[in-house]
């Protein structure tokens, strides 16, 4: 049932391109609309969206962050992220016209259930991005969209979260046509691009001989950094998330430019930091600006890790080690740039004789709040 692989962390690793593809299969009919499985709110309704709240814990939560920057790019409605146990107790500024996106693998977590339960309370429409079919949150939402990443196994949440993170780009794209903003005029170029990237998952996966040696090297590491931008940083978070979980080693992740507001006080000779690099056709200079960071942490003594897409030269001269992904377009990148950083988490726990799919202290669902 591991198919081959000595962990079901490492499989469903590499179920993740079927994971993409699987979540994009027949999610749009001839005229390019989303198809979403279970709804109860009309389009007349999601065209008068005026705001949405992303609730979701852990992992989905992060998934969540990098769909706040694809929605709003996508479509210019606000959205906010709202961590799903924060969310019930901060007496929430939501009504009828705003959409509340529950983000959740099993469907099952309480603080996400209580969330998307007192959202409904207020009046907002809920909709529902979710692994497990006819699991509670579904059930309770006014909306479906599934994520087809089959079950998820390992305790730490590796392809559900790429499914979530599509599901998301598929909710972005839909709401955009669907409103006929500016951007709507693309979303068939961006489906397109996202058909693609199963395969770039693929080849990336072969690819990661250098991460498992690094991870390897690194059993005593005490301490790593992530750092990222934009979308980058939700992926920082997840990396640092990752280790965390898998390897029981002090992990954070920070947006890059934080960094000299603080953080950088952290770095010493020899302290490892991921940098995920954002891809140089990136809005904002924010390729050469991730780059200067890289360039600071490095004169300080940091052992840079960068994680950069293939033909970046620029980051050469201040990477002790280059992780390449394949070419994408800047907001879809996610789902490339975690890859390595999963990778790393898993092999840097095997390397620590733990065990990857059953962590201290953790459980595949969390049923209380
Ligand atoms: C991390 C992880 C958790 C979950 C979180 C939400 O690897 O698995 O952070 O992402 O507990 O779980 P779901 O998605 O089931 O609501």
């Amino acid at each position: 049932e591991k198919g081959g692989y000595p962990t079901f962390m490492e499989k469903e690793i590499h179920d993740q391109p079927h994971a993409v593809a699987d979540t994009l299969l027949g999610r749009t009919d001839d005229a390019g609309r989303l198809v979403l499985d279970e709804v109860r709110i009309s389009e007349e309704q999601l065209r008068a969206v005026e705001r949405i709240t992303i609730v979701a814990c852990g992992t989905a939560a992060y998934a969540g962050m990098v769909a706040k920057y694809a929605i709003e790019h996508w479509t210019r409605i606000p959205v906010e992220v709202s961590l799903a146990h924060e969310f019930r107790y901060c007496d929430p500024i939501v009504d009828g016209t705003t959409l509340v996106v529950s983000i959740s693998q099993s469907g099952e977590t309480m603080d996400t259930l209580m969330a998307v339960k007192h959202a409904a309370e207020l009046g907002a429409m809920t909709l529902s991005i979710c692994n497990t079919h006819g699991s509670t949150i579904p059930r309770e939402s006014d909306a479906v969209l599934y994520t087809h990443a089959g079950p998820e196994i390992a305790v730490a949440s590796t392809k559900a979260f790429l499914a979530q993170i599509t599901a998301s780009y598929v909710l972005g794209l839909y709401l955009a046509q669907l409103r006929g903003e500016t951007y709507a005029d693309d979303a068939k170029s961006v489906m397109a691009e996202l058909q693609g990237i199963p395969d770039k998952i693929d080849e990336l996966l072969g690819r990661m001989d250098r991460v498992v040696e690094m991870a390897s090297f690194m059993a005593d590491t005490r301490s790593v950094l992530f750092l990222g931008r934009n979308v980058g940083y939700p992926v920082a978070m997840e990396g640092a998330l990752k280790l965390k979980e898998l390897a029981y080693i002090h992990a954070e992740g920070f947006a890059a430019g934080e960094l000299k507001h603080g953080p950088i006080a952290l770095i010493d000779a020899g302290q490892p930091v991921f940098i995920v690099v954002p891809s140089p056709e990136a809005p904002h200079e924010l390729h050469k600006k991730v780059v200067s960071n890289i360039q600071e942490i490095r004169a300080r003594g940091a052992r840079t890790i960068v994680i950069a897409h293939d033909g970046d030269d620029d980051v050469e001269p201040f990477a002790n080690e280059v992780i390449r992904i394949p070419n994408c377009s800047p907001m879809l990148a996610p789902l490339l740039a975690v890859v390595p950083l999963q990778v790393f988490a898993l092999h840097l726990s095997t390397a620590k004789g733990l065990d990857v799919d059953q962590p201290r202290n953790l459980a595949k669902s969390v049923t209380v709040e």
